[in-house]
């Protein structure tokens, strides 16, 4: 047993109109109140269009909601974007920050996420940091240096276990089918939590570092019981309630 509570995070992404993610909220809703909790915290990232009406479906229940990304600014002249207080006045409690899809789609640096989450944390969100290397940096032996530079770039100044997850995706296992092997995983995440120590001490030892890239129902069991891996952050399968439900289940 560890001594973390892992979380299990669905992240949507640009997917579903009101009708559908009210079904997949309240599906997941019904797993809970039918089944029991499962062993994990629960969290649903739905886009931003859908998060007022999730987030009055999942009241009162143990489902937290997130976005997936914010403004570093809480207000102000940002056409199309969305503050890190907006979210929070919604019922968020967590949010995204850095997804793989962010910095290739947006351009957002290691600096622009560290705003972000700095952003979070002084709205009183929880930040998901993601880091993750791409397949060519990989091919280049160069994952290690890669995420921990990110870690590092995107980490704020006094981050905690307790307003920080830091989320491990490979770029090139997102939505691919494709994984690392669980020795691959269980390095990467080992080395995140060395260079944790390094940042927040002995706090270090509570950070849930959570695996993302094609996880599902099939291979979320080995890669949750690696030592280091706190849950996962899930794309694909998260749009499904037995999917979501089922690697929820896999959590030790
Ligand atoms: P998939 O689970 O679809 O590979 O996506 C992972 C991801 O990017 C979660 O943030």
């Amino acid at each position: 047993m560890k001594s973390r509570r892992p979380l299990i995070a669905g992240n949507w992404k640009m997917n579903g109109l009101r009708q559908d993610g009210l079904a997949l909220a309240r599906g997941v809703a019904a797993k809970l109140a039918n089944e029991g909790a499962p062993s994990c915290d629960l969290l649903v990232c739905p886009p931003a269009t859908l998060i007022s009406d999730v987030s009055g479906a999942l009241a009162g229940t143990a489902v937290a909601v997130g976005g997936q990304d914010c403004h570093a600014a809480p207000s102000g002249a940002h056409t199309g974007d969305v503050s890190a207080p907006m979210l929070a006045d919604l019922g968020c409690g967590y949010v995204i920050v850095g997804h793989s899809e962010r910095r290739t789609d947006h351009g957002e640096t290691d600096e622009a996420v560290r705003a972000k989450a700095v952003a979070a944390h002084k709205a009183g969100l929880i930040a998901i940091v993601c880091i993750g290397e791409t397949e060519a940096e990989r091919d280049q032996g160069r994952t290690i240096e890669v995420v921990a530079g990110q870690f590092h770039g995107s980490l704020p100044e006094g981050a905690t276990a307790v307003d920080t997850v830091i989320a491990y995706e490979p770029v090139w296992a997102i939505g691919t089918g494709r994984t690392p092997t669980v020795a691959d995983v269980a390095e990467v995440h080992a080395m995140i939590r060395r260079e944790a120590r390094t940042r927040m001490g002995d706090e270090a030892g509570k950070l849930r570092i959570l695996y993302g890239g094609s996880m599902k129902p099939s291979n979320a069991r080995e890669l949750i019981a690696i030592d280091d891996v706190d849950g996962g952050l899930i794309g694909g399968a998260s749009l499904k309630v037995e999917d979501f439900w089922a690697i929820a289940q896999s959590c030790p």
